[in-house]
């Protein structure tokens, strides 16, 4: 296995739509290992194949490091599509292992239903509320070229990249 380096804001392949994956062989397996340590390394709780500069519709999600049982861990799902999302929206804070040190208020829908493959190619159907819910629209986002600061107000957004210059030019 190995721990992959993640992409930062500003490199393109985080605003391009990601390629649907059509073989699911050890390689794909082997990827998606990779992300999950990759994701354990960096203590992040999703991350999407762009992240680590591989334009691939593979999204993992582990809610672990939030030290609650009941929430779910080690889900990996392949060409995920959102195909239902509640009325009910709610704002949490959210934050970007491609956008380190920068955290936003977004709104999005308490519940969604994912469905995809699983990396042996399987159909899989995910149920998923709160923060599982947000987790799994953060990185189908990501597959979309689409980042949790397109999500906040152009105000907030002009903040948070002014933020971002910054921290940049101060390198760090
Ligand atoms: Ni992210």
């Amino acid at each position: 296995m190995a721990i992959h380096d993640i992409v930062l804001l500003g490199d393109p392949i985080l605003r391009r739509e990601a390629e649907e994956v059509t073989v699911f062989d050890d390689e794909l397996r082997m990827l998606v290992r990779d992300m999950f340590e990759t994701m354990y390394h960096a203590e992040g709780i999703g991350l999407a194949a762009p992240q680590i500069g591989l334009s691939k519709r593979i999204i993992v999600v582990d809610l672990r490091l939030q030290e609650d049982e009941e929430l779910p861990q080690s889900t990996a799902v392949v060409n995920p599509v959102v195909v239902w999302s509640s009325d009910d929206t709610e704002k949490q804070t959210e934050g970007c292992l491609s956008i380190p040190g920068l955290e936003e208020f977004v709104w999005r829908p308490v519940s969604v239903r994912v469905e995809g493959k699983d990396p042996e190619g399987n159909d899989v159907v995910v149920e998923a509320h709160e923060l599982f819910a947000r987790a799994l629209q953060h990185e189908i986002d990501h597959v979309n070229g689409i980042l949790f600061l397109d999500r906040v107000s152009p105000l907030k957004r002009k903040m948070l990249l002014k933020k971002w210059k910054k921290m940049e030019a101060e390198g760090e």
